[in-house]
């Protein structure tokens, strides 16, 4: 079945998170894309409420299947059941792992810019924030290994939350990468939990790779979390994966689990996950041809008419990192300039210290209304100059 994306569905008085304006605002900010689901996720919701009762509910052994199915056929990742915890979301397991490895008071890693949640849900539960800034090589960001280990080091860092692929920038950890950091977290004990739930949104010529798939003889300190909801745009829906593979580990996530009784989701999640793990690889690749086509236009639209912005070309996601520091010394007004224009895109600021004057770009919406917002970031932009 071939989807239409280019379809402009009002989302208005809906209660979208995304689009809570009165006014025309165009929202190219947090990471919701403007497309309708996948068919085969609308029908099996659908099929639930037809059949009337939403009785509690447990994942069945379909659903374990369908999640199994896809990780192992896309990433060469081999789950068992066993190896499979569900939670409300990939946020409240971070903030669960911070219980679940760490004291109050203990050091937490994370690289800076970071997707905003990985530092505050350090803060708020007490724990001391490192962080680590990443380095721009040839336009793409790298981890800083050497900064990486002195900080370990330093703070005596318990737990390391790493996100692959990355938010803000883009980027999909390489093998190499990954390794490097695995070598690090052993020879200092430190657990590490990646946040992968942006794994199916790589585009064409990246790899991505579970950092499970290479945690041989560490699996205790290694934890992965991903979901449907990002992959497939049903973020309303809530519902997250928890993936280890040391029995104790998966023991000790669950113990913590269930004293707030946080451990299953609702029949409606359970239902859109399978059916998107089973039937969604249609939509989803569709989808990706259509945001690589417009992370295209982007880059051309930006080069011609706002050349001095330099793109972050993602590797994954629909999100685009903007330097835009050549248009602006502030983060409040450079921010305010752009809602002037009745354009919303997510302050870098909100990203950490190295999102100074930086702006996150969200493409994944028709391309018509992409363009009109393109317009009206050159509009207020084009006006304004460093030196008055
Ligand atoms: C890296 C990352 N982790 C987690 C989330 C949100 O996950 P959830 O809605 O499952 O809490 C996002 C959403 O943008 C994200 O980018």
């Amino acid at each position: 079945m071939l989807y239409n994306f280019d379809e402009v569905i009002d989302r208005r008085d809906t209660g979208s998170v995304k689009w809570h304006y009165s006014d025309e605002t165009i929202p190219l900010w947090v990471a919701d894309m403007d497309f309708k689901a996948a068919t085969p996720i609308l029908n099996a919701i659908e099929q639930v409420t037809q059949h009337g009762i939403l009785g509690y509910t447990k994942p069945t052994e379909a659903l374990y299947d369908a999640i199994i199915g896809w990780h192992g056929s896309r990433y060469d990742l081999s789950l068992e059941k066993q190896n499979i915890l569900f939670s409300p979301g990939v946020v409240p397991s971070l903030a669960l792992m911070m219980n679940v490895f760490t004291e109050v008071g203990d050091a937490v890693l994370v690289n800076d810019p970071i997707y905003a949640p990985f530092m505050t849900k350090v803060e708020q539960n007490g724990r001391t924030l490192v962080t680590s800034a990443l380095k721009e090589v040839e336009g793409q960001y790298r981890l800083d290994l050497v900064d990486i280990e002195a900080k370990i080091a330093q703070h005596e860092v318990k737990l390391y939350l790493l996100c692959n692929p990355h938010n803000p920038g883009g980027r999909v950890w390489t093998t190499e990468e990954l390794e490097a950091v695995l070598t690090l977290c052993k020879k200092y004990n430190v657990t590490i939990v990646s946040d992968e739930i942006h794994q199916d949104l790589t585009l064409s010529g990246h790899i991505f790779t579970p950092l499970l798939t290479l945690a041989t003889g560490y699996e205790h300190h290694v934890v992965s979390l991903t979901s449907m909801t990002k992959t497939f745009n049903i973020a309303g829906i809530k519902g997250s994966l928890i993936f280890a593979k040391d029995n104790e580990l998966l023991k000790k996530i669950s113990q913590q689990q269930h004293l707030n009784d946080e451990y299953e989701l609702n029949l409606f999640a359970y239902a859109a996950m399978r059916s998107a793990y089973e039937q969604g690889g249609a939509w989803l690749a569709q989808a990706l041809a259509y945001i690589e086509a417009n992370i295209d236009v982007t880059v051309r639209f930006l080069e011609e008419h706002l050349p001095d912005i330099k793109v972050m070309r993602p590797e994954a996601s629909y999100l685009i990192w903007l330097d835009c520091s050549a248009y602006a010394e502030d983060d409040k007004v450079l921010y305010d300039t752009l809602r002037a224009a009745k354009i919303e895109l997510n302050a870098g600021i909100s990203y950490g210290e190295e999102g100074h004057l930086k702006m996150r770009l969200n493409v994944a919406c028709p391309t018509a209304l992409l363009l009109e917002g393109l317009k009206r970031i050159d509009t207020a932009l084009s006006d304004v100059s460093k030196n008055p």
